[in-house]
């Protein structure tokens, strides 16, 4: 009887691991971020929900181009718990991104987020990288109306492959999803990473590996 038991607590154990994908799930309807308090939480603290109202959840402007004149030939415009204080613990958040032709935005990663991205205007070619050692290379070529994931964590990019400017839309599973661009982490860091370490893990000569750190 007690084995039976046993097993059935195993087979419980092995059904129902709970799966926790995004930011906590928030206690309350809203936690309004309080940009005034001096309160370290994770996430920021809530201001009195009395004198919220519908401005607090509100954000105009992704109707407006970001400025595309850099060396990547891209802009994202963020819209996360900075322009829309109530999105304050709910887990999700949203940006605009705008291409150049031939414009892309390098690779990166969210450490907090999932990313569902959707083309407005023009074709992108996309794609994400899996973890070691399989490092897959999953890539699609979309146009206006096509959406595409990137799971959370995998490096990922996207490039305007038109003569045309592109935009897209995405969401991202996290009011703080974090951005990690490989290049700037890696070649751009404050203080450099030493420049032998750097020759040896991308198997470079020093003088590339200074000549990449001097470009960011
Ligand atoms: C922050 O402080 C300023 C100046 O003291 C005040 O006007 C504003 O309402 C405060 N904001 C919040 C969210 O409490
Ligand atoms: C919402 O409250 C803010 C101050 O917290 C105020 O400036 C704004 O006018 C209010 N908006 C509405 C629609 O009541
Ligand atoms: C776009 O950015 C470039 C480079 O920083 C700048 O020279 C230019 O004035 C900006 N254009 C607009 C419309 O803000």
């Amino acid at each position: 009887m007690a084995s039976q038991f046993l097993l059935l607590g195993v087979l419980l154990t092995l059904t129902c691991s709970v799966a926790l994908a995004s930011d906590p799930g928030p206690l309350q309807d809203f936690c309004v971020a309080d940009k005034n308090s001096s309160v370290l939480v994770n996430g920021q603290a809530c201001k009195h929900p009395l004198p919220v109202n519908a401005t607090d959840f509100f954000f105009s402007g992704l109707h407006l181009a970001g400025n595309t004149s850099n060396p990547v030939g891209s802009r994202v415009t963020p819209v996360g718990v900075p322009q829309i204080p109530g999105l304050n613990t709910l887990g999700i958040s949203i940006v605009r991104i705008d291409y150049a032709p031939w414009g892309i935005n390098p690779p990166h990663t969210h450490p907090r987020a999932t990313e569902i991205l959707t083309v407005i205007e023009g074709s992108l070619k996309v794609g994400f990288v899996t973890s070691n050692p399989e490092n897959r290379f999953f890539t699609k070529v979309l146009q206006k109306g096509d959406v595409f994931v990137f799971p959370i964590g995998l490096v990922h990019f996207q490039q305007n492959v038109g003569d045309y400017k592109a935009i897209a839309i995405a969401a991202l599973s996290s009011q703080n999803p974090g951005v990690i661009t490989i290049a700037n982490a890696v070649f751009g860091s404050n203080p450099d990473i030493d420049v032998d370490v750097l020759a040896k893990a991308f198997q470079l000569d020093k003088g590339v590996a200074q000549y990449l750190q001097s470009k960011f």
